[in-house]
């Protein structure tokens, strides 16, 4: 049966990710800031053993590995989705440096690495050995043409060299690193204004997924299929 490790799957996009593979007959190991307040999550559990919830907090360096210890197995895809926007200051060039800005380089940018590096020779073990990370158009540089959230750019910028370097590195273990941007999604983070909902957004990045093949190794891709610019 194959098997998806998820970050952040207790709400939003990560939570309908788990979802739809559960519905699909897959294993998901769900890893989460807080697996006692994951309610949505849990009644999600087929109560077949498929669904198992981990303790994961992304803003410690050394949740991956901890999180190795408890993940047995090959891996078909590791989703590193967990991602926080960062603070309001980061709107204003002259407040946006700020030690909250550290914090979600952590988050957004480090932690995904750390991931990759503890589970990468699982995912190498796997059937489908994909490697996706939950990226942003707002990573973009070429895209850029509104100015404003340094923060979020920047960490998903640095993901995306992240992403970049990886599927160079990995690439003889015969692993697919995918670097997505969901589109603008109805999710707490996302707001009500988004224009796709959560099941929209998966059905596409999983459509992505099933297709992963080397030539898509290492590129940027909105859930709508299309390639996105740097
Ligand atoms: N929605 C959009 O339009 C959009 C657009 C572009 C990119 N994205 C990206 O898509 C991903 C998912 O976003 P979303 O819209 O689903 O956001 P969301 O509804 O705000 O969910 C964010 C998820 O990340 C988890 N998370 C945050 N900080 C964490 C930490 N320190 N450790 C572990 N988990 C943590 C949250 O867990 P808690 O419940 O514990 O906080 C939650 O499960 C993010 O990487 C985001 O940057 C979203």
């Amino acid at each position: 049966m194959p098997h998806a490790l998820i970050t952040g799957a207790n709400r939003g996009i990560g939570l309908e990710h788990a979802r739809q593979l559960l519905e699909r007959t897959w294993t998901i190991t769900a890893a989460v800031r807080d697996p006692d307040a994951a309610s949505d999550l849990k009644a999600l559990d087929p109560g077949d053993g498929r669904l198992r919830i981990v303790k994961y907090d992304a803003s410690d360096l050394g949740a991956a590995e901890s999180l190795k210890s408890q993940v047995e197995g090959p891996i078909d895809i590791l989703f590193a989705n967990a991602g926080v926007m960062g603070p309001a200051s980061q709107n204003d060039y002259r407040t946006a440096a700020s030690e909250e800005f550290l914090d979600v380089i952590r988050i957004n940018s480090v932690a995904p690495l750390a991931l990759a590096g503890a589970f990468a020779d699982q995912v190498a073990a796997s059937q489908m050995k994909v490697i996706a990370l939950q990226s942003s158009r707002m990573g973009s540089i070429a895209d850029n043409d509104s100015g404003g959230r340094y923060v979020y750019r920047a960490s998903k910028a640095a993901l995306n060299a992240v992403g970049k370097s990886l599927s160079v590195d990995l690439k003889d273990k015969g692993i697919t690193v995918l670097i997505l941007h969901p589109g603008w999604v109805r999710t707490d983070m996302g707001g009500p204004n988004g224009n796709l909902t959560v099941t929209e957004c998966v059905d596409g990045q999983l459509d992505l997924i099933a297709r992963a093949n080397p030539a898509m190794n290492g590129r940027f891709f909105h859930s709508n299929g299309q390639d996105l610019p740097w």
